[in-house]
């Protein structure tokens, strides 16, 4: 056990930040009886990270606190969902600020909180994405927008990526392309179609010159710098999707994250999305960007991982950094589109709510004031670059990729084979990085991709931190 607030540290230097180095005290139900609630009133599905869970009570910009006073720097920031750091100050001063004004009044009065957020976030959206829709997950977002989809295109089937993640309502999980996130059920799949993944370095074609990335991946292929020869194999599959199983000029739309994120950060070959939009609405259907993992400036050249891919969707959902860790959800389109769904009622009680509204428009000032989206840039760049100089070390290191902060490390058993490392002895590397302070995430597939999508606030000396325990584990294990 390490010492209170304490921990290791190798070539690291370390902010002594006397906020986020002070433990704070514990003083809820023991671990045992917390274990024991889990087991009794908690539903059986529910997963924890670590063999041993940790029991987090405390959480400050990117650091958390477990229940023995050991401080943890989290990268991976509650799965993509706390942008600017936990209990960021002027948002909890945002929060405090409405709990005294005004909770809850439903959209059925006027009430200025949503007005002003969706006023303000517009005004970040290119184009004519210009109408709101609120909701509170990243599920119901994706739900609400294939339903937009079918309605203003009267079309049906819809189209996504295999090792998506788009969510896990009954509709959502049908767009989730991973058989470990879907349950057999009548009439999951109605309509969808999964087409090829154009991943560059597990897929079946891809290199070292087709990623949109400061590092590519170590697989030959016969791609130019300037010409991506995958982009058009994969995009020739799609033609083939098109061709043989969606009914002719009936498409309702494709849904596509802009990097993946549960599937492992994985990014796709350069031009495939700007390609497969223009197919699919020559087919009659629209473009729906996921931006819940890659939003907000996460994504570092932009603030949203669309603009990388040089498209102006038609709808785009978001939902998780938004609220940095405040339920709340968007669906943002056009007017024309957003207008399909006067053709019935449509309620939703909590969306755009006055206490997530107050919440979203601090965290949209938040990222402007302390320019997260620049520092997503330039200690992204760093974070990559340090985990391409481990990889050069470590042939357990297969790839690294990403842009800003949302980065993977896919760690395999045989870098020539690109074979995944197995889960048990990714874990050991995990679980060690996590006895050191340092939490990363786990994706992918085969559950072998290092997640790092921090806080945005995280530093350089954060990251050196992190390279050093991830040096030391993989060391210790390997
Ligand atoms: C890209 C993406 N879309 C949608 C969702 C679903 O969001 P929620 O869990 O808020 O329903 C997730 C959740 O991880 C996600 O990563």
């Amino acid at each position: 056990m390490l010492p209170k607030s304490a921990f290791i540290r190798g070539t690291a230097t370390v902010t002594t930040n006397p906020e986020t180095s002070i433990a704070p005290d514990y003083n809820g139900p023991s671990y045992d009886e917390i274990v024991a609630i889990r087991k009794k009133n908690l539903g059986p599905s529910l997963k924890h990270n670590f063999k041993t869970p940790l029991l987090i009570h405390n959480g400050k910009m990117q650091w958390l606190f477990d229940n023995n006073g050991k401080r943890y720097l989290d990268l991976f920031g509650g799965i993509v969902t706390v942008s600017v750091g936990h209990c960021h100050p002027k948002v909890n001063a945002a929060l405090k600020n409405q709990v005294e004004t005004l909770w809850h009044t439903t959209n059925i009065y006027l009430h200025p909180k949503i007005h002003e957020y969706a006023e303000k976030l517009a005004s970040k959206m290119p184009g004519n994405l210009k109408t709101v829709y609120f909701v509170n997950s990243g599920s119901e977002a994706n739900d609400l927008a294939m339903l937009l989809a079918r309605l203003y295109t009267k079309n049906f089937d819809i189209l996504t990526f295999r090792n998506a993640y788009h969510g896990m309502s009954p509709y959502t999980m049908g767009l989730t392309a991973h058989s470990t996130w879907r349950f057999s059920l009548p009439g999951v799949n109605n309509g969808i179609q999964h087409v090829q993944n154009p991943n560059p370095y597990t897929g079946k074609w891809g290199g070292k010159n087709c990623r949109d990335s400061i590092i590519q991946t170590m697989r030959n292929c016969d791609c130019l710098p300037t010409e991506c020869k995958a982009t058009e194999y994969y995009f020739q599959d799609l033609e083939e999707v098109f061709r043989y199983s969606i009914p002719v000029g009936k498409c309702a739309g494709m849904f596509a994250e802009s990097i993946q994120g549960v599937g492992g950060s994985v990014q796709f070959t350069k031009g495939y999305i700007k390609k497969a939009a223009e197919l699919v609405r020559k087919n009659g259907g629209i473009f729906i960007s996921d931006e819940v993992q890659t939003g907000f400036g996460r994504t570092g050249d932009y603030f949203w991982g669309f603009e990388s891919h040089d498209i102006v969707p038609d709808i785009v959902t978001m939902a998780k950094g938004i609220g940095n860790g405040f339920p709340l959800a968007a669906v943002v389109t056009t007017p024309e589109i957003a207008e399909s769904l006067t053709q019935a009622s449509i309620f939703n009680t909590f969306g755009g709510n006055p206490l997530a509204s107050a919440v979203g428009i601090a965290v949209l000032d938040v990222i402007e004031e302390e320019k997260l989206q620049e520092n997503s840039l330039t200690v992204g760049n760093y974070f990559l670059k340090g985990l391409d100089e481990l990889r050069s070390k470590f042939r357990v290191i297969g790839d690294v990729r990403g842009q800003g902060l949302m980065i993977g490390a896919e760690f395999v058993a045989d870098r020539d084979e690109r074979l995944p490392l197995s889960r048990e002895d990714f874990c050991k590397i995990w679980e060690h990085c996590k006895d050191l302070g340092v939490l990363f995430g786990q994706g992918g597939f085969y559950g072998n991709v290092l997640r790092i999508k921090p806080p945005m606030c995280v530093n350089k000396n954060d990251v050196d931190l992190a390279l050093d325990v991830l040096e030391r584990s993989i060391k210790a294990h390997i």
